[in-house]
């Protein structure tokens, strides 16, 4: 089993955990559902549990059951034969044939629809399938690892998820907390992202100050692990910190809202509605398009505040900013700030 470093980085007692169990399991073939929200490191989970194991040299094959149109994902997983369909113009293997000796690493397991997770199960409990229009058994030697962001014991109960299958698939659960219940891991993260973005962007003056570690330690990261990384980077590249604070101060603020705003329809369709003789704007707005609003709002407030500040200096603004003194002059045409 490999002695290397691990790749994931963190002190708290929870990544501790994850980690030795990481090297408990590896050395088997049990198969492992990982759990966490968005974000939080599942798939780099299965790839530390795969690299550790025997079968690192063999293929590493993943399946976003989300992300593939459902009519696709039988043929994916368990590959045709030629003729099976019109346009199977010849025999192609699925992904549990590729991943024969590696790894078979489902993604948003929670996404897989019903039919094919009876298929699923069947499989794993006989290691026998057959591609599709095939008559041949095929028999291979794959190590499961499934993940999810879903709550499948609720979508057990909701009848959306197989319990059987579910059983099968959770012989080992890891499951990763938010980034907001483990805070002494954010600074070795930022430390570790920042490194990594000062090698590959060496001409960088971006510096990490006390204040912004200070503040970023504190964030409650939503989007977990893969937001903070996004933020380092584009620290390092743009270095528009107040900007960027302005956002994260407002998503910080408006974040339940934006999951009210998730449930609406995404047909774009949209309501006013009056609110205490207000007018509401953007409840039932696409998510993309309350964003877009959100930054640009947080933008305006941040140049305001800083213009402001320095009593319309505008140099001195954009120095603050970090912006170029024309980039200032446009925003503040943009966004249509003037000093009355
Ligand atoms: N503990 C960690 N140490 C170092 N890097 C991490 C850690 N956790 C996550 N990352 C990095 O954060 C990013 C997101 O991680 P990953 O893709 O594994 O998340 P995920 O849980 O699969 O997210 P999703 O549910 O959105 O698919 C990746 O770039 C990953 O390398
Ligand atoms: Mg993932």
């Amino acid at each position: 089993m490999s002695r290397r470093q691990s790749k994931i980085i963190g002190k708290s007692p929870q990544i501790v955990k994850i980690r030795e169990l990481i090297n408990q399991v590896a050395g088997t073939n049990l198969n492992v559902l990982i759990c966490g929200e968005s974000g939080v490191g599942k798939e780099l989970v299965a790839q530390e549990l795969y690299l550790r194991s025997p079968r690192a040299t063999k293929p590493f094959v993943k399946i976003n059951c989300a992300a593939i149109p459902r009519e696709l994902l039988e043929s994916e997983l368990f590959g045709y034969s030629k003729g099976a369909f019109t346009g199977a113009s010849h025999d192609k293997p699925g992904k549990f044939e590729m991943a024969n000796q590696g790894v078979l690493f489902l993604d948003e397991i929670g996404d897989m629809p019903l039919e094919l997770q009876a298929k699923l199960l069947q499989v794993l409990q006989d290691g026998q399938f057959s591609r599709l229009g095939s008559p041949k058994d095929l028999k291979v030697d794959t190590w499961i690892m499934a993940a999810t962001n879903q709550d499948l014991e609720e979508n057990i109960r909701k009848g959306t998820f197989r319990e059987d299958l579910y059983y099968r698939l959770n012989i080992i659960k890891i499951y990763i907390p938010p980034l907001r219940e483990r805070k002494e891991d954010i600074g070795l993260l930022i430390s570790h992202f920042y490194k990594e973005f000062r090698k590959e962007y060496p001409k960088t003056r971006f510096q990490l100050t006390r204040e912004i570690r200070e503040y970023l330690e504190d964030y409650p990261w939503p989007g977990n692990v893969r937001e903070l990384r996004n933020v380092v980077q584009r620290l390092v590249i743009l270095r528009d910190w107040q900007t960027l604070k302005a956002e994260l101060d407002l998503r910080r603020q408006e974040g339940p809202r934006e999951q009210e705003t998730a449930a609406a329809p995404a047909s774009g369709v949209q309501e006013k509605k009056e609110v205490d003789g207000q007018e509401e704007v953007g409840v039932f707005l696409p998510l993309k398009e309350v964003k877009r609003r959100a930054i640009e709002e947080a933008e305006r407030k941040a140049i305001l505040s800083v213009l402001h500040k320095t009593n319309w200096n505008r140099r001195k603004a954009a120095e603050i900013l970090q912006i170029s003194y024309k980039a200032l002059l446009y925003k503040i045409k943009q966004h249509q700030i003037t000093s009355s």
